[in-house]
């Protein structure tokens, strides 16, 4: 994986109904540990980081490159959206195109902040990469995942076996909207 590399990068803030997306900054660098160092946010992506791993090299503005956005809800922090190139994806339908992530903390899940956040995340790449497609990886396990990515408009391309489970990759692209 990439950075977008290519786009303008920080964009304007970008404002939802209840969020705001913008660049990582210094204060965020509490909310990126727990994030990473999360059990329950690991569970289909690996397992977590030891938190002392974290603490130690977890930079003073965390995962600062074109296309991360850090979510805030009332001010603080309560996910990341990552949008990079899948350029070593082992699919040949995804490589190279722009690859949607989310990470969201625990207590933050159950109240749509996800779907708001990707979708407005979605509509900034719709502009920024003027009608590319974007793709999204996740363990058909994921169910929380699955019903998202079903939700923002993504459509599957194919299953895959992949890091020992089944994986869905599935793909998104302004006109699905319309269609
Ligand atoms: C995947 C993940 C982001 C999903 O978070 P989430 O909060 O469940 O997702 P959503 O934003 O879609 O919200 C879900 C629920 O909020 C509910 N909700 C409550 N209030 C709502 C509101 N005002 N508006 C919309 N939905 C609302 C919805 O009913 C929805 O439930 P449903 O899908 O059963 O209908 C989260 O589980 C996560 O961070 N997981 C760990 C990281 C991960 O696995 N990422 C995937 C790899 S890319």
């Amino acid at each position: 994986m990439s950075d977008l590399g290519t786009v303008a990068w920080p964009p304007a803030l970008i404002k939802t109904e209840r969020l705001v997306l913008r660049e990582p900054e210094a204060r965020d660098r509490a909310a990126f540990i727990e994030l990473l160092a999360s059990p329950e946010v690991h569970t289909y992506l690996g397992g977590p980081r030891p938190r002392d791993e974290l603490e130690r090299k977890t930079p003073e503005v965390p995962e600062q490159w074109p296309g991360s956005f850090v979510v805030e809800l009332g001010g603080a922090m309560i996910g990341q959206i990552l949008l990079r190139r899948a350029t070593g994806h082992r699919r040949p339908a995804a490589a190279g195109k722009a690859d949607l992530g989310y990470l969201f903390l625990p207590r933050a899940w159950g109240f749509g902040y996800a779907a708001e956040a990707c979708a407005a995340a979605l509509g900034w790449v719709a502009g920024a990469l003027s009608g590319e497609p974007v793709v999204l990886t996740t363990q058909t396990a994921n169910v929380g995942s699955m019903r998202l990515a079903a939700k923002l408009g993504f459509t599957e391309v194919e299953r895959f076996e992949a890091w020992g489970a089944e994986q869905w990759l599935g793909m998104w692209s302004p006109a699905t909207l319309s269609d």
